[in-house]
């Protein structure tokens, strides 16, 4: 006998089915199935044939794989008893409980005193499904893994795209070809990283960014995460998300995944990226003011050496350029005249401001500024009176490597988290402070569970009280972005790097999954303090613009003609921030490689925004012709260079383009594309597009 059950919006259809009583499998998702589809033959049609060399039955890839029914290859599920011994669980089906959007799976294994339930809640707008498994247990028990709902992975698929990264180079794509056994992406470090964001596409053969259909997936999770792609001898493929193995060490009663979220799209990545973004922005992220601000971050200005008349000066030139909110970075606290001291030490030092924040906030608010400030709730540095009063609340051996010079605060320990809160409370009590940056500057000494619940239990706590306080999480940049922390914050320091052209790629890759309205992106100094790249004023400024914008230079290092650009992009910026806000963010298939292009386009299609970055020198002579994407292809749209001033003398050709606007069909920019003009590398184009 087998059940079925169907989840469906105007996008996918996944069905689960259920045979002789046992734990449900996904056994398709994809386009949408017609709603008079007979499961049952749906059902008998894919059973597996079986020849030599096979158990006589194909075990199910159910929604949690188990060994225990000679699951062949990773399970779902790895317990421990009290012995040691390994506990192999064997699920019956018990319930499924079901509205339109969500399905609630419950298994159980009685002799084992184990229930199993398995959730999936379908957005019908975004098209994102949010998928986690709950294990309980009449009696304690060791986890060491723990699956979210295992998904099937596509047969016609080629590869897999996951990610790498580093510090400064964050949201690498890394493609993997499908074959004989597993792909494995293990995060040991403790938070999301540089190096493992987890996330996962699966793009089918011949899908590019704008066409052709692909899966996408993404843990939202801070601690660092586990995935496994595998393909069974017998061919089938199998996709798995939860914790890092190990990571809650402690017996107990429960143990839950955190979201596994995951889009289908037949409109090629975009349609996964543009799911992943609206989500986020529209149910993830707990917005506390309705715009985006343009930011002004004093680091890469000052770093530690605060000194009032100086940060003055700069909050004065910074409002003068169109910055909205001034965020005091590190420094301000302790005896912190460099990075080997002070963390944990949160009071104002009074040898930088002997009449505290007051003047210097009185001063950037009388600017028309909103004040922020820096924190690293999390870290402790051995040179601090913190440490020396409670060096037990230290995670990990007191001998262990430093990072940064700091150790990492126990987030478990309930004093730990209540001396954090109320510093950082007074802080904020004390003051019109309306955004803190919350950084965590290194891995931890191990990868530990209760350490995130704790950060993530410190954060609600600080927004119950502070509702107002917007949060950005930063991590030595783009250390800890994932969906787990959004719920909790409202932007995302996505790099250190503020080197536009490093950023190109970073904000293209990242647009995978974050809209622009998280996503921080500053206008760094002339010289990048990174990278050591010159880069001109308007490369810089443009590819802020591209994202939430900010400036995080000295502003007393520009020049008449830098002030000027950098104002007119602001003001552009700000001219667009409302319908950007609800942008999706289109990558576009360039045929050329030393173009990175996305398209911005307004939620009613009725505007959008190309910005066409070049980033190498081509091969070829001339542009080659950039297509765009979502356009209606009989509606007639006026294209226009916003950033015409970037032609320069070796572009000479009378291009009509360079001189005013053109109007094209949606067929036309999609099929044949638009031809920018020759220009230099480090160059971005901006076309803006209206629908008339
Ligand atoms: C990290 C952040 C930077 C800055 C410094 C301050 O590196 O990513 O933006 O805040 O810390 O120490």
């Amino acid at each position: 006998m087998t059940q079925h059950w169907r989840l469906d919006d105007t996008r996918q259809t996944l069905v689960l089915a259920a045979t002789g009583g046992r734990c449900p499998c996904v056994i398709y998702w994809g386009a949408p199935l017609s709603l008079d589809e007979d499961l049952a033959q749906l059902t008998a049609s894919l059973t597996l044939d079986v020849t030599g060399g096979m158990l006589d039955e194909n075990p199910d890839l159910s929604l949690c794989p188990e060994t225990a029914r000679s699951f062949p290859g990773q399970p779902g599920l790895t317990l421990r008893g009290d012995n040691g011994a390994p506990l192999n669980a064997a699920f019956a089906l018990h319930a499924v409980d079901q509205t339109d959007t969500t399905l609630t799976v419950t298994c159980k294994d009685t002799p084992h005193g184990l229930e199993y339930v398995a959730h999936f809640a379908l957005d019908p707008d975004t098209h994102v499904i949010a998928m986690t498994a709950t294990l309980r247990s009449a009696r304690p028990l060791h986890l060491t893994w723990l699956a979210a709902p295992v998904l099937p992975a596509p047969q016609h698929a080629d590869e897999m795209i996951d990610f790498a990264g580093r510090w400064c180079g964050e949201f690498q794509t890394v493609h993997t070809p499908w074959s004989a056994g597993i792909r494995t992406r293990e995060n040991r470090t403790g938070r999301t990283g540089h190096e493992h964001f987890p996330g996962l596409l699966l793009p089918c053969r011949g899908a590019t960014n704008t066409s052709g259909e692909a899966y996408a997936l993404h843990y939202g999770w801070s601690g660092g995460h586990r995935m496994i792609a595998e393909e069974l001898p017998d061919g089938r493929r199998q996709i798995q998300f939860g914790h890092a193995p190990d990571t809650d060490p402690q017996p107990a009663t429960e143990f839950r995944t955190a979201p596994l979220y995951g889009t289908y799209s037949a409109q090629g990545l975009n349609g996964c990226a543009l799911s992943f973004q609206r989500h986020l922005r529209d149910r993830i992220v707990p917005w506390a003011t309705p715009t985006r601000p343009v930011h002004y971050n004093c680091w890469e200005a000052v770093y530690f050496d605060h000194d009032l008349p100086t940060l003055m000066d700069i909050a004065t030139r910074a409002a003068a350029l169109g910055a909205e909110r001034f965020v005091l970075d590190d420094g301000w606290f302790g005896r912190r005249d460099d990075d080997t001291t002070s963390l944990g030490d949160w009071q104002v030092d009074p040898r930088k401001y002997p009449d505290g924040l007051g003047p210097l906030i009185d001063h950037v608010r009388a600017q028309g500024m909103g004040f922020g400030i820096w924190f690293e709730p999390e870290m402790i540095n051995p040179a601090s009176d913190i440490y020396r009063a409670h060096p037990d609340w230290v995670l990990g051996a007191p001998d262990q490597v430093l990072g940064r010079q700091q150790m990492v605060l126990n987030m478990a320990l309930p004093q730990v988290r209540a001396y954090l809160y109320d510093k950082i409370a007074a802080v904020l009590r004390a003051h019109p402070i309306e955004y803190i940056k919350w950084d965590h500057n290194r891995v931890l000494p191990h990868a530990d569970a209760a350490q995130t619940r704790g950060t993530y239990a410190l954060l609600d706590q600080l927004r119950a009280s502070f509702a107002h306080v917007e949060i950005e999480s930063c991590a030595s940049g783009g250390g800890r972005i994932d969906f787990g922390i959004l719920a909790r914050t409202q932007r995302v320091w996505l790099s250190d790097s503020n080197d536009a052209l490093e950023r190109l790629k970073i904000q293209l890759n990242a647009a995978l999954f974050l809209p622009g309205a998280v996503t921080g992106s500053h206008v760094g100094p002339r010289r990048c303090h990174t990278s050591g790249r010159t880069l001109d004023m308007g490369f810089r400024a443009w590819v802020a613009a591209q994202r939430h914008m900010g400036f995080e230079m000295d502003p007393r290092e520009l020049t008449d003609p830098e002030i000027s650009t950098l104002r007119d992009v602001t003001q552009w910026w700000k001219d667009n921030r409302d319908w950007m806000w609800h942008a999706d963010i289109l990558r576009l298939d360039s045929a050329d490689t030393a173009v990175i292009a996305e398209q911005q386009l307004a939620q009613d299609g009725a505007r959008f925004v190309v910005f066409a970055g070049q980033a190498a020198t081509s091969d070829q002579i001339v542009p080659r012709p950039l297509r765009l994407t979502g356009l209606a292809p009989q509606a007639r749209y006026q294209i226009s260079l916003r950033n015409r001033d970037a032609v320069t003398a070796l572009s000479r050709g009378a291009m009509p383009l360079k001189d005013g606007p053109l109007t094209l069909t949606g067929a036309a920019l999609m099929q044949h594309g638009v031809r920018l003009p020759w220009c230099y590398p480090e160059t971005l184009w901006v076309l803006e597009g209206q629908r008339l």
